[in-house]
């Protein structure tokens, strides 16, 4: 297919990048279900790697082991097209609530760090990239995943609004969750995805920053589209 003038003969891809809580999940959802586009949730896959290597007792520091499963890891994405979260499975197990937890989220923190991890994982997420399109949602999605996306958003929030809207998000699945604890959480995930030495958060030069503090998510979802519309003319949504 191709897309915007001839500059790609590859899939059109918006990356979504920015930290945890900043919304960046629920609204790559949407915007890919009004467009109609496949939907990749990097962040799943540093989740499931790290939930394969407790169940297979792979120790999370142990770099080589956890690059080897990263290539070989059975998962499967489905449902999801209507904007809701798809059901995630593992090796044939339906994971979708366990990798939500604090604790998955902390453990895939960490895996995250591992060079020769994101290594391993860059070719499959690449692999998402098909027609019609794909939102790809993540960390760094517009810096090292998708650098030649023509349509690039980051998405930000304080901390303390990034930790109540994650502290309702856990409370909504019937999850336990303290405020305090979650706002010193997302602080520290924090310090660590942006000062890891590899692939750290940060916006890419080229993606348009919205700070969502204070807006409503129809308003992000409107204000991500006109970015989508901007870089792609001739795409209905
Ligand atoms: O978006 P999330 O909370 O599901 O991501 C879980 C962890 O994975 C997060 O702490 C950072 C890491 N991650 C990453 O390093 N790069 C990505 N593209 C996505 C997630």
């Amino acid at each position: 297919m191709t897309v915007g003038g001839g500059r790609s003969r590859e899939a059109p891809v918006l990356t979504l990048d920015g930290p945890s809580g900043s919304g960046k999940g629920t609204v790559s959802r949407l915007v890919a279900a009004r467009l109609g586009w496949h939907f990749l949730d990097s962040g799943a896959l540093y989740r499931l790697l790290a939930l394969a290597a407790r169940s297979r007792g792979v120790e999370l520091g142990d770099e080589m082991a956890l690059a080897r499963l990263a290539l070989e890891l059975d998962v499967r994405f489905t449902g999801g097209e209507d904007g809701e979260e798809p059901q995630v499975w593992l090796e044939g197990r339906d994971v979708s609530l366990e990798l939500r937890t604090e604790e998955a989220g902390a453990d895939a923190s960490r895996v995250a760090a591992l060079p020769a991890v994101r290594a391993a994982l860059l070719e499959r997420q690449r692999a998402f990239r098909q027609g019609p399109g794909l939102v790809a949602d993540g960390r760094d999605m517009g810096t090292v995943v998708f650098p030649d996306a023509e349509a690039k958003v980051f998405l930000d929030a304080s901390v303390g609004e990034r930790a109540l809207r994650r502290y309702n998000q856990l409370k909504r699945k019937g999850l336990r969750a303290s405020l305090p604890e979650l706002e010193r959480e997302v602080a520290e995930r924090d310090a660590r995805d942006r000062g890891r030495s590899v692939s750290p958060l940060r916006a890419a030069d080229d993606a348009v920053v919205v700070d969502t503090t204070s807006m409503a998510l129809d308003a992000v979802v409107e204000r991500v589209l006109a970015v989508v519309r901007t870089a792609f003319p001739e795409v209905k949504g």
